[in-house]
């Protein structure tokens, strides 16, 4: 049946494959494999045979073409654009059939951030890869799924989820969402500037608890990128630094977690307590494999996903422990 909770539902699905789709572009360095946007060298999809491919490189002589990264490139715009389209059926449901006026107003509000997400893609290019805009991107990209899942519980209103009370702890919820949002933030950044094997044991980084770092370069968000950012500038300590900040914040994000989970788990929102225990244990293992690893590509975009599962259960918390 076509309404709100599963037209937001079928969104919310579809933000995660973008998100993931994202990641893999980001992660097998293919942010530039379309050196122009929307189109790549001039192509609707991407340059195929050899004449096409002479073509390609003949309108781009500075960016030697590689099919390889032409293509998660096209396939995450193609995908980012049916998000988009999934965005405006929402929109216009929603003001056809006249739905709650809240639900309404959050879902052009949806529409207004995915086309910002476009255009944090166009800049992604064209200001190739600016870590502050990539950070961006997938920061948005988290949003924007959030706000799917935002319209989706709205419009859903279950019924069991009434019989929850965590309010006392709403505090603490919001604790966790805000620590949570930096740790994100970090572990962007840490992707965005290539500081991913920076620190390449555990627990120690660098042989050390306390590595020489350059926090002053890491976190300069108007760093120069020269001619393109791919593989990062920075010197090792800077790199350390933002690595570093995103092992110890996960510690403090820890910390107030299991304080959370603790609480919770002495009220009837038991099972939201033990799904927080368990997904934020995954995503601590999957961290910790990134560096053991060396970065697998499967790790890497789980731990992404991850992210944003824990980003949701979090916010599921926070929207029980707020609700009136
Ligand atoms: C505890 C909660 C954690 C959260 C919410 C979190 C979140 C994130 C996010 C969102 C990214 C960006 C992924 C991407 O660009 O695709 C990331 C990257 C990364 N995280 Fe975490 N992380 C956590 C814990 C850890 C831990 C404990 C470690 C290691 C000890 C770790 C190591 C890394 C590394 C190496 C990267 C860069 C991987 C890449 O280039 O994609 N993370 N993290």
């Amino acid at each position: 049946m076509i309404n709100i909770r599963n037209i937001s539902l079928f969104g919310g699905l579809f933000a995660i494959v973008v998100i993931a789709l994202g990641a893999w572009t980001r992660l097998v360095d293919a942010g530039l494999g379309c050196p122009d946007w929307p189109g790549c060298y001039g192509f609707v999809t991407f340059p195929i045979t050899d004449s096409e491919i002479a073509l390609a490189e003949s309108r781009y002589p500075t960016f030697p073409y590689e099919i390889d990264k032409a293509i998660p490139e096209v396939v995450h715009r193609y995908f980012a654009a049916m998000l988009g389209l999934i965005a405006i059926f929402l929109v216009f449901f929603a003001i056809r059939y006249k739905v709650d006026s809240s639900l309404r107003n959050l879902s052009i509000f949806l529409l207004f951030f995915i086309c910002c997400q476009g255009l944090f893609g166009y800049l992604t290019v064209s200001l190739k890869l600016l870590p502050i805009i990539v950070t961006g991107h997938l920061f948005g990209g988290f949003i924007t799924l959030s706000l799917f899942f935002f319209i989706f519980l709205k419009a859903a209103d279950f019924r069991f989820l009434h019989y929850i009370d965590i309010r006392k702890y709403k505090y603490l919820a919001l604790a966790c969402l805000i620590v949570l949002l930096v740790q994100i933030f970090l572990g962007a950044w840490t992707s965005t500037n290539y500081a991913s094997l920076a620190c390449p044991d555990f627990p120690t980084c660098q042989g050390s608890y306390y590595p020489e770092m350059d926090f002053e370069s890491g976190f300069n968000l108007k760093q120069e990128v020269g001619p393109n950012y791919l593989y990062g500038l920075l010197e090792n300590p800077a790199r350390v630094a933002i690595h570093y900040s995103h092992r110890v914040t996960a510690l403090v994000l820890t910390f107030f977690m299991l304080i959370l989970i603790g609480c919770l788990w002495f009220t009837n929102a038991a099972p939201l307590s033990s799904t927080l225990g368990l997904v934020l244990l995954l995503q601590i293992s999957l961290g910790i494999m990134n560096v053991v690893y060396v970065l697998p590509l499967y790790i890497a975009i789980a731990h992404n996903l991850i992210a944003a599962m824990l980003l949701l259960v979090t916010l599921l918390v926070n929207y029980l422990a707020f609700k009136k």
